[in-house]
């Protein structure tokens, strides 16, 4: 195809997909602050850190080569510039332009607190914060999200089951589950059985990352002992015939974030190299998300038109992967019916 037909096709197809009613099942609220707001706080809460002088220092700090790297900001600059729970309000502009600008409907959103306790922050405070950001979302930004909360892998059991405890002691209606993020290399699934377990029993939704900087037996780990229901990145799972079967014939979603696993290079250094068509043509429920879009300057849309450019996925395939995002929220179904009757009209 010539050229300037393929620009075309990506033009038009841009088209059709920001008009379709998105969402997005793997996101963390952290990740979503503007370099603006950061360098709001740095400067409201007179922060100083290594190498950070200008606004635009901050992305740079962000040109990562491993997740543990990764992890090490993200507490460690992004977490600690949020020097009160008033702070965290600040983050729901942020999130409301970027739900406006890929014109996505419904978000699940990882908020993980256990930084924000160490550093003394109440969890009933910060939870009256997120259930005020949702209300403004709804009423601002016409989209609705929930959270779920990240209980941590890196802080060890306690933590973790600490977390758990102040979620169920806190309960509010956009908090809808649980998640596992943090260290995948130093926090195994495993040793979380006990949280996942109490948190289903309380009617708690559970997903884990799994399979982002581990091989293919962290995400067995997550479906045998875990029984987490979707996987966050999942994208070793690909090395595996046997769990690709496995995943495929029980339909667990794997939360796929392409750019992110470019910048943490465990499974793939550039987009030719990443494993989600293998994982799309083995059967495998792939669905496409940002995890953290500021810090990684990217978006849901730009996700899609990646795939799109690099020709990973065609129109079809896109448009299938829209449906998969609905489909494997923890929307009720009639809802998941009506956004994707709705989509329907627009690509018929
Ligand atoms: N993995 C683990 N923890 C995280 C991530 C991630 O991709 N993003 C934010 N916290
Ligand atoms: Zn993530």
């Amino acid at each position: 195809m010539a050229y300037e037909d393929f620009v075309k096709q990506a033009d038009d197809l841009q088209n059709i997909l920001f008009n379709l009613n998105k969402t997005e099942i793997h996101l963390h609220l952290e990740g979503l602050v503007s370099p603006d707001t950061i360098w709001e706080l740095i400067q409201k809460n007179n922060l100083h850190y290594d190498g950070i002088t200008t606004k635009e220092d901050i992305v740079c700090k962000f040109n990562i080569k491993n997740l543990e790297q990764f992890l090490d900001l993200y507490i460690n600059i992004i977490q600690s510039s949020f020097k009160s729970e008033a702070d965290l309000a600040l983050l729901f502009k942020d999130m409301g332009s970027y739900l406006q600008e890929n014109h996505i409907v419904y978000a699940e959103v990882f908020f993980a607190p256990s930084k924000f306790l160490k550093m003394g922050l109440d969890y009933g405070l910060m939870m009256d914060i997120l259930t005020e950001g949702a209300k403004i979302i709804q009423e601002t930004y016409h989209a609705e999200i929930k959270f779920l909360v990240d209980v941590s892998r890196t802080f060890g059991l306690e933590n973790a089951m600490s977390n758990l405890d102040l979620v169920l002691a806190h309960r509010v209606p956009p908090v809808i589950g649980i998640g596992l993020g943090g260290s995948e290399q130093n926090g195994p699934a495993k040793d979380f059985v006990t949280v996942f377990d109490k948190a289903r029993a309380e009617g708690l939704h559970t997903v884990a990352h799994a399979g982002e900087d581990m091989g293919p037996e962290s995400v067995w780990d997550t479906v045998n002992y875990l029984h987490a229901e979707r996987i966050g990145h999942g994208i070793s799972s690909v090395l595996d015939e046997k769990l690709m079967d496995y995943l495929a014939e029980k339909r667990i979603p794997l939360e796929v974030c392409p750019t992110s696993n470019l910048f943490t290079q465990a499974y793939a250094s550039v987009i030719e190299d990443h494993p989600v068509k293998k994982l799309f043509d083995k059967h495998v429920n792939v669905t496409i998300n940002s995890d953290d879009p500021s810090l990684f300057s990217t978006s849901l849309m730009n996700e899609y038109m990646l795939l799109f450019k690099h020709q990973i996925f065609t129109k079809e395939e896109l448009l299938l992967l829209v449906e998969r995002n609905i489909d494997a929220a923890f929307l009720p179904e009639e809802k998941k019916k009506k956004l994707k009757e709705e989509n329907r009209i627009i690509t018929s």
